[in-house]
């Protein structure tokens, strides 16, 4: 689908659809205003008929409504005007491309970016609504034999905006906007192809064919290098599998050269059976999702180099498989990790700390401004916060606060957990530094202790998104999060560092 942005009078331009917003108690937006005055009423009389309440996320569409020259118009119903906010942008738009994609309508103009959003400006709204809108229809049909629906037939949509004005940013917002919105959809690619088709060598093919693309440096360490730098915990997870385990390493180096770079470092468990702590039978296809973590870095990447954002970061991938196998890592084994320190692994299902935390050693060697690794490392984590937030963690509360704001502004939101000394005690081990486990209680935040015993040298966050990348149920699949808050994030410190 393609965007462009105009500055539209509502109900003059042919075309295939028209929309508008309507706020609960059949308020009309100033858009729909517009349209009921050029077709003499005929809005406020259905309306009137009680065919749309304006209660938010519904829609309602209309044919050949007098006066106005587009095929159709689609009422959007926005709830309460009082209570018009960001999530409540982001639902209208996502429900009139929703209802859009539903008819044979070729174009649209919307014009919802004109409603009023708290404080929020024209390239906000754009950005959003854009990524809103490209993510919705988004499908993953690549391993269907044959398409289950049609492709819908709307293949251009026009973003109306209140003034000539407001163009230039409105045209900067839906190229960042669109720029996420592929960022998001390549994570949600990656995280619903099954393990037998994304395993690690498939993340590195993906992350060469990314930098081949934009021009990236990369590089992919092998079980050899990894073996040289001594990365035994990873190497334990990757003991009981037959694929190769791979370290994945981009420079996105767009920023100036004396600045030091944001590393990101993502779990790429690319399928987690649990190892011989072998998990349970139900639901354990959703461990194909476990490289979330991962996806999320590569999606991150994608987004800021189509915006071509002028940072410096280095995004880093420890992917392998868990399996059990005969040479696999036992519960009981201790092995010396890359910093020299040594772990018992006393659960061979808590594996992804085991490969972030070499990852986040090698991350040293690039003086990082600030450290953020993302996993889908912690069923505890989906108790304490379920599916809204992701849990984060960080040695350095400005940081903190800074990935807390990003994800705010993205709509991508997670949330503060303790990381107090107490809880590392539950990481005693009689015989080795430390255990990989801490017992049942506050499992996300043991883990994220476990993390923080290997960043002590860089501002660190951690983000546990355990509960966030996907969904399951009915509507089973990757989300894409946490791209949005990643890819905000970088773009907060690209305009605050110029
Ligand atoms: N990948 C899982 C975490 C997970 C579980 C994510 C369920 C989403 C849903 C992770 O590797 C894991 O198995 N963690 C264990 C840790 C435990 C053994 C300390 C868990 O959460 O049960
Ligand atoms: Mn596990
Ligand atoms: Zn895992």
């Amino acid at each position: 689908m393609e965007f462009s942005i105009k500055p539209l009078v509502p109900g003059r331009n042919a075309g295939g659809c028209s929309v508008v917003g309507i706020y609960a108690g059949k308020a009309m937006s100033d858009a729909a205003t517009a349209l009921d005055r050029t077709s003499k009423g005929y809005l406020k009389r259905v309306l009137q008929r009680g065919d749309m309440e304006g209660r938010i996320g519904t829609t309602l569409l209309l044919h050949d409504v007098p006066g106005i020259a587009s095929a159709r118009v689609l009422l959007v119903g926005l709830g309460a005007q009082a209570e018009f906010g960001e999530k409540q942008f982001r639902r209208c738009v996502t429900a009139a491309v929703g209802a859009l994609a539903n008819t044979g309508a070729a174009d649209a103009e919307i014009h919802l970016a004109e409603l009023a959003v708290g404080r929020r400006d024209i390239e906000w709204k754009v950005m959003q609504a854009a990524c809103a809108a490209r993510t919705t229809i988004y499908r993953f049909e690549q391993m269907k034999s044959k398409p289950e629906k049609a492709a819908p037939a709307l293949s251009k949509a026009v973003l109306s905006v209140k003034t000539q004005g407001d163009i230039k940013r409105a045209a900067r917002g839906l190229a960042r906007g669109l720029a996420l919105a592929h960022g998001v959809n390549f994570a949600r690619d990656l995280g619903n192809l099954p393990g037998n088709v994304c395993t690690p060598t498939y993340l590195a093919d993906e992350a060469r064919k990314l930098a081949k693309h934009y021009r990236l440096k990369i590089q992919v360490l092998e079980r050899a290098d990894m073996k040289k730098l001594g990365m035994n915990t990873l190497l334990s997870v990757a003991a009981g599998s037959s694929e190769p385990p791979k370290l994945i390493v981009i420079e996105y180096s767009a920023g100036p050269k004396s600045r030091k770079p944001v590393v990101l470092v993502g779990k790429g468990v690319t399928f987690d059976t649990g190892g011989i702590s072998i998990k349970p039978a139900p639901e354990m296809d959703e461990m194909k999702f476990d490289m979330s973590g991962a996806g999320s870095v590569l999606g991150t990447i994608k987004a800021i180099a189509e915006m071509k954002l002028p940072v410096n970061m280095v995004g880093i991938i420890p992917a392998t498989e868990n399996m059990p196998g005969g040479r696999a890592t036992k519960p009981g084994d201790i092995v010396t990790s890359m910093s020299g320190q040594t772990v018992e692994i006393l659960n061979t299902d808590a594996e992804g700390r085991l490969i972030l935390c070499d990852a986040l050693t090698y991350a040293e060697r690039y003086q990082p401004a600030a450290v953020i690794d993302i996993a889908t490392l912690t069923g505890a984590c989906v108790i304490a916060l379920g599916h809204v937030v992701s849990g984060l963690f960080a040695n350095n509360d400005p940081l903190a606060r800074e990935v807390l704001a990003a994800g705010e502004v993205a709509g991508d939101r997670a949330w503060h957990l303790p990381l107090h000394d107490e809880y590392q005690e539950q990481l005693h081990s009689n015989f080795a530094d430390f255990a990989n486990i801490g017992g049942r209680p506050a499992g996300a935040v043991t883990a994220a202790c476990f993390l923080s015993r290997f960043t002590k040298k860089y501002h660190w966050a951690h983000l546990d998104v355990a509960g966030t990348a996907w969904k399951s149920g009915k509507e089973k699949g990757s989300t894409g999060r946490p791209v949005p808050l990643l890819t905000q994030f970088l773009i907060n410190r690209a305009d605050k560092k110029r």
